[in-house]
């Protein structure tokens, strides 16, 4: 089996500009597509963005514009959104794209070959707003006798002719895959949510409307347009050409993929989604993580209450890595979590300048000013010095088990904990005092100071990429093939030349 990684961001929603929601998604697969790459794995990450629905009908005709035009407009911000966050992702997908409908349609052809599309009437509730069918029990009933959905959107009553799918059909199958692989969804909690859905009994999906046109026109009868999330899930194997073709040059990473969704979206992925596929007779992704919603400084960002962080705005006053660094570390990958920019200047200020920044600084400077800026040799490394030296690389396997499981948060706090194991081995011993009075002694300080520092620019690299270029950088390190190895580059006699601070202290 080759060894390919696929994994994927959702595909954002064209009728607004990003907000730090799409961002935190894009960060956290960005994360683990990187530290992937780092541990050897051929990582392909896909981005992009979903351009069909009535939602954007809605939202063009709003602003007067055709749809194709918003779709054009707002796809750009995404992906230089994409650019601006530093993603290393190898694909951005629009579903407006030729590649993207023709894969989509050749999925309804293998449904419909299966025989499990028939023409019937749709009758219920719909989100607009989160592009949802809802059965009545799922919503939550207002004061004033109107519904909203758990995601808070309204709904509305439709009735219209629609091609339906057999999802009902796949409930045993469904709930065999979550029996068999107990890692499909995680984190677990939201397994369980999954599975007493599938329990609760399954209804055949609705997967075309014919009320309105922009989408892509149902094979063989033009009056309907594809459900769009049916249309928007296939961008992912589309991506790679595996719908229309398993022998595709790229479609061996499908059978390796990952999908990154937030909590809202789980069931589009973990239910619809494996049953078109196992309809169609194609593989399965390997699992699907929903991550948790943000709210701002305590209430749920909504359009209506106008809270919505703008990442391009935060990012310009706090700096990209800060920001990345804040997202992945504030909270456990999973959970739901607030943004308030007193949780974000004091993690800028504790973690990043003092923990961090200082020990650099400090550190290093003291290399440039009393060893001719020379990294000193390491002929006096003790046993105990060499036992720290070597703590990252014994822990990489238990690393990389963390990033398995989406711990990203726990990664991080590991990374933490040895640069504060640094920051004491530096004040422990003292080099200050001993830089006239002990020199072997003064020197092994610095020697495994800067070696700790360098190990810690290199698994930052996931988190904070400018960063930990910045850090390799101090000790001539280029990050173009970065990968585990560097933590055993010898860095003893390389010369420094330039420290500069790296994270200024913000009021
Ligand atoms: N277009 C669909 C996805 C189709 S994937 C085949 C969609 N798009 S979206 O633009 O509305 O949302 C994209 C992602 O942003 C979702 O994973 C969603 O959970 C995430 N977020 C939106 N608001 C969020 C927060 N406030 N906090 C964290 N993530 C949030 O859904």
């Amino acid at each position: 089996m080759p060894n390919n990684y696929f994994i994927t961001t959702p595909i954002y929603y064209v009728n607004d500009i990003p907000h730090i929601g799409h961002a935190y998604t894009s960060i956290a697969t960005d994360f683990i597509a990187r530290f992937k790459r780092m541990s050897g794995v051929n990582t392909f990450f896909l981005t992009g963005t979903d351009e069909h629905g009535q939602k954007i009908q809605k939202a063009a005709t709003k602003s007067s514009i055709e749809p194709i035009a918003l779709c054009d407009n707002n796809s750009i911000k995404f992906r230089e959104l994409a650019n601006l966050l530093n993603l290393s992702n190898n694909d951005f997908i629009r579903t407006t794209e030729q590649r993207h409908i023709e894969g989509a349609k050749s999925l309804w052809s293998k449904l419909l070959n299966n025989n499990d599309i028939y023409l019937d009437n749709y009758k219920g509730w719909y989100s607009v707003s989160d592009e949802t069918f809802y059965n009545e029990k799922d919503l939550i009933k207002q004061s004033d006798g109107t519904f909203k959905t758990f995601t808070g959107s309204p709904v509305e009553w439709i009735e219209e002719e629609s091609y339906f799918f057999r999802l009902s059909k796949y409930s045993d199958q469904l709930l065999k895959l979550y029996n068999d692989n107990p890692n499909f969804i995680l984190p677990k909690s939201r397994r369980n949510e999954v599975i007493s859905f599938v329990k609760s009994g399954l209804k055949d999906l609705s997967v075309s409307r014919n009320t309105f046109d922009w989408g892509i026109k149902v094979p063989d009868d033009e009056k309907h347009v594809m459900y769009v999330w049916l249309d928007a899930l296939s961008s992912y194997p589309n991506s790679l050409g595996y719908i229309l073709d398993k022998d595709s040059d790229l479609s061996s990473y499908w059978s390796n993929a990952t999908h990154i969704v937030g909590k809202d979206i789980l069931r589009h992925h973990a239910v619809y989604w494996p049953a078109f596929l196992m309809s169609a007779n194609l593989e399965l992704p390997k699992k699907i993580f929903a991550h948790g919603w943000w709210t701002n400084e305590g209430n749920k960002i909504s359009k209506s209450l106008g809270n919505a962080i703008d990442p391009i705005e935060i990012i310009a006053k706090y700096g990209l890595d800060q920001i990345r660094y804040f997202l992945l570390r504030e909270i456990t990958f999973g959970s739901d979590g607030d943004f308030s920019l007193s949780a974000l200047k004091s993690r800028i200020n504790a973690d990043l300048s003092n923990d961090l920044g200082n020990l650099c600084q400090r550190s290093l400077t003291m290399i440039v000013k009393y060893c001719d800026s020379t990294v000193p040799g390491h002929e006096n490394i003790n046993d105990v010095d060499k036992k720290f030296l070597s703590k990252i690389s014994n822990d990489l396997d238990e690393l990389s088990i963390l990033i398995d499981n989406q711990e990203i948060n726990i990664y991080i706090r590991k990374i933490w904990d040895i640069i504060s194991d640094a920051n004491k081995y530096f004040n422990d011993y003292k080099p200050w005092e001993l830089k006239d009075s002990n020199r072997l002694a003064f020197n092994n300080v610095l020697y495994v100071t800067a070696d700790i520092i360098k190990q810690i620019g290199v698994m930052i690299y996931p988190i904070m990429p400018n960063t930990s270029e910045k850090i390799l950088d101090f000790f001539d390190i280029e990050i173009d093939h970065i990968s585990f190895e560097l933590l055993n580059t010898n860095i003893a006699k390389v010369k420094i030349d330039h420290i500069k601070p790296l994270f200024p202290r913000v009021e």
